[in-house]
């Protein structure tokens, strides 16, 4: 086994796409795979860590060896993951919470009409800005993909959330992001300050942001 720098520490990772229904079997997600959240929840377990991995759905496996639960909308990702973070010391929020929801779904089917129909959509709570909000002493972490003025909208991001800081990754760069093994990532804080890391595997991403998570954790109380 490696360094378990980790042992002590609860982390809370999410990861995936959120479903938002229309009725019982249409929704609105995005194509998110759900590696780079497992990636994290991993590398936190084989560093010791006590890891909750809150995740919509994907076709991954349950990893051994940590606590897994499956949601599918944003509002219950939200319960899942407030209520493990209660004690978490760290918290990942890799997952591409759909932005918006079905203001009003309906529990039938709806029946295909004759032209065009509109789609009332609500937002969805902002789950990372709301645990910015009492940040306390656990430290977060989030992720932002931008199409440009990535590290300016990163950072401001980061602010307005309160988080240590956020991996930004493009959507457009070939090999990384959505459904891929690698990503090519910059790490942002909120002051603006930023450094792109390498293209490497999302497992070796999942390392150095916990490696830079760990200098963020309070020291371990005996
Ligand atoms: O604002 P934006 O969606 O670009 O921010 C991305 C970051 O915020 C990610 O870490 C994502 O998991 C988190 N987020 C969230 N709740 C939302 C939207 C995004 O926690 N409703």
């Amino acid at each position: 086994p490696g360094a378990q720098d980790l042992a002590g520490r609860r982390v809370v990772v999410s990861a995936g796409p959120t479903r938002e229904y229309l009725d019982p079997v249409r929704f609105i997600s995005n194509p998110s795979s759900g590696k780079m959240g497992f990636a994290v929840a991993e590398a936190a377990r084989d560093r010791g860590a006590q890891v909750t991995l809150v995740t919509g759905p994907v076709s991954l496996p349950d990893p051994a060896g940590l606590r897994v639960v499956r949601i599918e909308s944003a509002l219950d990702l939200r319960s899942a993951v407030l209520q493990a973070a209660q004690d978490a010391d760290l918290v990942v929020m890799t997952a591409a919470v759909a932005d918006y929801r079905a203001a009003a779904p309906s529990g039938e089917k709806q029946a295909k009409v004759a032209g065009d129909v509109k789609v009332h959509l609500t937002p969805n709570p902002d789950i990372l800005a709301e645990l910015g909000q009492a940040k306390g002493r656990r430290v977060l972490v989030g992720f932002a993909m931008e199409t440009h003025a990535g590290v300016e909208r990163a950072a401001q991001k980061a602010q307005r959330k309160n988080a240590d800081f956020i991996l930004l990754n493009y959507p457009t760069q070939a090999g990384t992001a959505f459904g891929g093994d690698d990503n090519q990532v910059t790490l942002v804080r909120p002051d603006g300050t930023h450094e792109a890391w390498p293209h490497m595997s999302k497992r070796e991403v999942a390392t150095r942001l916990l490696t830079e998570a760990a200098r963020h954790l309070p020291p371990l109380t005996p």
